[in-house]
């Protein structure tokens, strides 16, 4: 499975009326993981890059509840934007997926469900030592093959 297909980008059903706009997201149904922790990110303008890791651990879904932002995502052998320009727009992040928020509108509230606890030791904050681990794995499945 390509990077691109692992990362599935949801697109929500929106239970609006009259009255408004509804979207539901479900841990284990409308995304593949219970979710343990929800976080969001507001108030970074266009200049700035946010994530710039990898998990060892855990996964996510990233929803820009409102406003826009966009998320890189790469695994050192593919590499693909997702526009989160929507509220019904989610994309899911597996584990050890390097990825980068940016471009990050006035108005934008980014959503963030994973599937853990905080746990700062299992992030990569080094793109050198990612691309090594990643480089490790590639040779390792090489030989298997
Ligand atoms: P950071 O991981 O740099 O944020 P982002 O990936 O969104 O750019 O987190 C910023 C700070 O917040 C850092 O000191 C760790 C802390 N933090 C927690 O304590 N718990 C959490 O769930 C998250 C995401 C961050």
């Amino acid at each position: 499975m390509t990077l691109k297909e692992r990362c599935t980008v949801f697109s929500f059903d929106d239970l609006g009326d009259e009255r408004g706009k509804l979207v539901v997201v479900e841990g284990g149904q409308t995304i593949p993981f219970d979710i343990r922790r929800v976080f969001y990110i507001y108030g970074s303008d266009s200049t700035v890059v946010r994530g710039q890791h990898a998990n060892r651990e855990s996964e996510f879904v990233l929803i820009n509840v409102a406003g826009k932002s966009k998320v890189r995502i790469t695994d050192c052998s593919e590499e693909f934007v997702v526009d989160l320009d929507r509220p019904m727009i989610g994309v899911y992040i597996p584990k050890m997926v390097w990825k980068d928020m940016y471009d990050f509108s006035p108005d934008s509230v980014l959503l963030v469900l994973a599937s853990t606890h905080y746990d700062g030791a299992e992030y990569i904050r080094d793109f050198d030592q990612y691309r090594q681990i990643m480089s490790a794995r590639e040779s390792k499945s090489d030989v298997k093959e």
